[in-house]
């Protein structure tokens, strides 16, 4: 163990003595008591991504509850952050909650730009992390930890997916548009890769910062472009926004990308989303027991209907109690830990889904189109498609 994750840790041994028993209780008659696993959520809770924080939260609270309270025999504590998805305050904010709360896993986040300063924290103290959003490509590429892993996505995969299936079908010309930041950039290069792959390029990639939605100067000029589809990447309350002028404007050319864009924003988006294609790991139709099963409870338990976010704090959690289940609760003991967390395959709500050597989730890569309000699937953009992971060692 490293000195700073020593001095960060509770060092929390699972069945230890809970201290004050000894002194009432006979020691042979002493339940051993392991101590609380407490656990981090920094995501989200206001902002253009709140939404997206709390159908994660709640899911990961349902597979909690679903196993009792507990997680390898130790109660679960949940300690909440709201991260405002400002990057700014990202250092500081896991800094909180892994020096201060002293969580044993944090589990966070949603923007891409946060996640790098929660990296940074965790790389040092050796906490281990579940990422239930944030897709930026490095933290399982060139920046890989033994102590982080990944339940959701990288930035490439679901635009790859989309870039992919509009290459075969022969599209030529594209455009990109998003917001200037690593999770936009990242999309747009996975887009842009699947559609060369089959001979396709894009031509203009069009930007404005996050989280912005002064859209109109960019829409203005997508006339102009001579492109046969526009593919994109925004989420949250600004890719409602976003379809909704897109659809106002009266543009010809087709607007398609990362599955986001679509992504628990249906409701507000109406009619302004019908026949928009997207890309992406999960669509709500998916008919697998497990799927079903799952969006049954969480509109039980969140009064709301689940989404990908929601998957993908489920399965945060679901690799998590595969992991201390090995250990029995025992956080210390990370060889076995990781072991048991990188082979983990994991029935999820998505479908089958593996962790890769770089500690990534393997999946398949769904296109749906909005048909009566519902991402419907139409086919497979990629299956069980496994980020390069370039320049990952562990
Ligand atoms: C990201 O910043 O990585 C991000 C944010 C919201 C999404 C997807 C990715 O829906």
């Amino acid at each position: 163990m490293s000195v700073s994750k020593s001095l960060t840790r509770r060092g929390a041994l699972a069945g230890g003595l809970a201290v004050g028993a000894v002194s009432v209780v006979p020691t042979r008659f002493a339940i051993a008591q392991p101590k609380p696993l407490k656990v981090g959520l920094m995501l989200p809770y206001s902002g253009t991504f709140a939404k997206l924080g709390e159908n994660i939260t709640s899911a990961v609270e349902m597979l909690i509850a679903e196993k009792g309270g507990k997680l390898g025999g130790r109660v679960v504590e949940i300690v909440k952050l709201d991260d405002e998805s400002k990057p700014e305050k990202g250092p500081q904010n896991a800094e909180r909650l892994v020096k201060r709360d002293a969580v044993d896993v944090l589990i966070g986040t949603v923007h891409s730009g946060v996640q790098m300063g929660i990296h940074k924290v965790v790389r040092e103290t050796g906490t281990l992390t579940i990422i239930p959003n944030a897709g930026a490509n490095s933290v399982t590429r060139e920046l890989c930890a033994k102590n982080v892993f990944r339940t959701s996505f990288s930035n490439w995969q679901p635009a790859h997916g989309m870039g992919l299936a509009l290459g075969k079908r022969g599209v030529r010309k594209a455009a990109w548009i998003t917001w200037d930041y690593a999770a936009g950039k990242e999309a747009g290069d996975g887009f842009r890769e699947g559609l060369e792959k089959h001979g396709g390029k894009v031509v203009q990639s069009l930007t404005l910062k996050f989280p912005e939605t002064n859209f109109q100067p960019l829409l203005a000029q997508i006339p102009g472009l001579d492109v046969e589809v526009v593919g994109s990447f925004f989420a949250g309350g600004g890719a409602v926004q976003f379809v909704k002028e897109y659809k106002a404007a009266g543009l010809k050319v087709p607007l398609c990308g990362s599955g986001f864009l679509t992504e628990g924003t249906l409701a507000a988006q109406g009619d302004a989303a019908d026949g928009i294609e997207t890309a992406l790991h999960y669509a709500d139709g998916l008919d697998n027991a497990r799927n079903l099963a799952f969006r049954k409870a969480f509109k039980e338990k969140a009064g709301r209907d689940a989404d990908v976010y929601a998957v993908q704090g489920y399965d945060a959690a679901q690799l998590l109690a595969i992991g201390l289940e090995a250990v029995k609760g025992n956080v210390e003991d990370e060889a076995n830990l990781y072991k048991a967390m990188r082979g983990a395959r994991i029935e999820s709500p998505r479908g089958p889904m593996t962790i890769s050597s770089s500690q990534e989730v393997v999946h398949n890569i769904y296109l749906r189109r909005v048909t009566n309000g519902e991402n419907k699937v139409v086919g497979i953009a990629a299956e069980a498609l496994a980020d390069p992971g370039t320049g990952c060692k562990l």
